[in-house]
């Protein structure tokens, strides 16, 4: 998967943190991902007044993801209010996983990773399956 625009992916990531609500923290994210069917999916982050209740970009990502008509992640990438690339936090990497393509690509503060490289050795849907 060589022909990824992440540039396009980068500038649908920078709309969706313009819809961001962080007014707690103030640091705004947006997501977006490229979907196995070509489509992309984006996502904000939501804070809440119960701080710990809020939802990171990527969370809003997956709802979309599944709401939109489901498939597997081929490409994602996440940016703070500076349009700059961020890392995905750990809780949202196990996110991403679940919907991710073997070998899924993010753009990271260290260049193009692969999700097992940001996730090594995952918990995943196959775990639960050779459990059954
Ligand atoms: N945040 C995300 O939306 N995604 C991440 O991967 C990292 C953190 C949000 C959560 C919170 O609203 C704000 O960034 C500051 O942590």
């Amino acid at each position: 998967m060589t022909d990824i625009d992440w540039d396009e992916l980068r500038s649908a990531a920078v709309e969706a943190m313009e819809k961001a609500y962080a007014p707690y923290s103030r640091y705004r994210v947006g997501a977006a991902a490229l979907v196995s069917d070509g489509r992309i999916v984006t996502g904000c982050n939501v804070e809440n007044a119960s701080y710990g209740v809020g939802l990171c970009a990527e969370c809003g990502l997956v709802g979309n993801l599944h709401m939109t008509g489901g498939g597997e992640l081929v490409a994602f990438v996440c940016v703070n209010n500076d349009g700059e690339t961020i890392m995905p936090c750990g809780r949202c990497r196990q996110l991403l996983n679940e919907f991710a393509i073997p070998g899924m690509l993010l753009e990271t503060v260290s260049g193009i990773r692969t999700i097992d490289e940001v996730l090594p050795d995952a918990f995943g849907p196959r775990d639960l399956e050779a459990a059954r």
